[in-house]
């Protein structure tokens, strides 16, 4: 699948976000090794702490299906900035994927590529508790 494809995927689930307080509507596509591709959106809560990321609502869809195996994440937002996934996203998707390349685009179709790895360069993993 191209970049392309990936980012209009995630285009396509940010029209379904729900992000009354915030206003800023996110959409995520993560595609795994298997070319099976899952989404989500931000979902937003009047108890702002339980708001959901996009990225975690497309993590939590591929694990219930029983995927884990990530090769790329497109994430886009409205506007003219690049939205990169928050620290909390970057751990859940460390979880799974810690070579993951992560595609953010915005709302003109401009994007720019990352690896997860130099987006949390230092961090924990389960490798850490394997030792005990
Ligand atoms: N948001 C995401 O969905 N993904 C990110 O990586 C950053 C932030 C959402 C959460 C909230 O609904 C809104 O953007 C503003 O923080």
């Amino acid at each position: 699948m191209t970049d392309r494809k990936l980012i209009s995927l995630a285009a396509d689930v940010m029209a379904n976000s729900y992000s009354p307080y915030s206003r800023y509507k996110v959409g995520a596509a993560i595609e795994c090794s298997n070319g099976t591709v899952f989404t989500g959106c931000n979902i937003e809560n009047a108890a702002f702490g339980v708001t959901m990321c996009a990225e975690a609502s497309a993590i939590a869809g591929a694990v219930s299906a029983g995927e884990r195996n990530f090769k790329r994440i497109a994430i886009i937002s409205e506007g003219n900035s690049y939205c990169l996934p928050c620290g909390t996203c970057r751990q859940l998707l460390h979880e799974f994927a810690p070579d993951l390349e992560v595609l953010s685009a915005r709302a003109d179709g401009r994007y720019v590529s990352y690896s997860l790895s130099s987006l949390l360069p230092v961090p924990f993993g389960k490798d850490h508790m394997s030792n005990l």
